[in-house]
């Protein structure tokens, strides 16, 4: 798989591998939230290809204290083959470069399994709560 950012072309083929991997939620707008991060920093925005197709995503950012990763994403035909593993580490590897101390990730309650997954990349669970606010409605 190689890894590269995310091109505008990619917009279709990164929706349906998130509806896929079921990581679409019908108050995120998909499209919406790759445009805000196009218009933002595209530079951590990053696909897996193979083949000449999308396979992989993750979406990175660095807010100046703490670095983020949402839509970490493996196409399910390419699960379990250590493609989330190397993909997270490069999004690690890309962070670490700017400086960025520290890597959040957020998982959904209905997935408790994801939890240990991140346990075994070196990820812990902290001693705090995440709260959000939402400020704009995509739904
Ligand atoms: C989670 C995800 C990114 C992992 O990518 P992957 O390429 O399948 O993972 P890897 O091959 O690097 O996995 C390494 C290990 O984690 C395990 N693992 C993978 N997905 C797992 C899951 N959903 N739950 C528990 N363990 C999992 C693998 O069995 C493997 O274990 P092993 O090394 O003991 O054999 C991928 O399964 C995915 O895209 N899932 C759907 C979308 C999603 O939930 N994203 C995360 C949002 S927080």
């Amino acid at each position: 798989m190689q890894i590269r950012p995310f091109q505008p072309v990619d917009e279709e083929s990164v929706i349906v591998l998130w509806e896929r991997c079921e990581l679409t939620r019908p108050w995120n707008d998909p499209r919406r939230d790759i445009a805000r991060k196009l218009a933002e920093d595209p530079s951590l925005f990053l696909v897996g290809v193979e083949a000449g197709t999308v396979i992989a995503s993750a979406m990175a950012g660095y807010d100046g204290h703490r670095g983020w990763v949402h839509y970490l994403a493996i196409h399910p035909d390419h699960q379990g083959q250590g493609l989330g593993t190397s993909l997270l580490a490069a999004v690690e590897r890309a962070l670490q470069a700017r400086g960025c101390p520290k890597l959040m990730l957020m998982v959904r309650n209905e997935h408790p399994e994801l939890v240990e997954y991140y346990r075994r990349q070196g990820y812990d669970d902290g001693d705090f709560v995440t709260l959000g606010k939402r400020l704009i409605a995509d739904d």
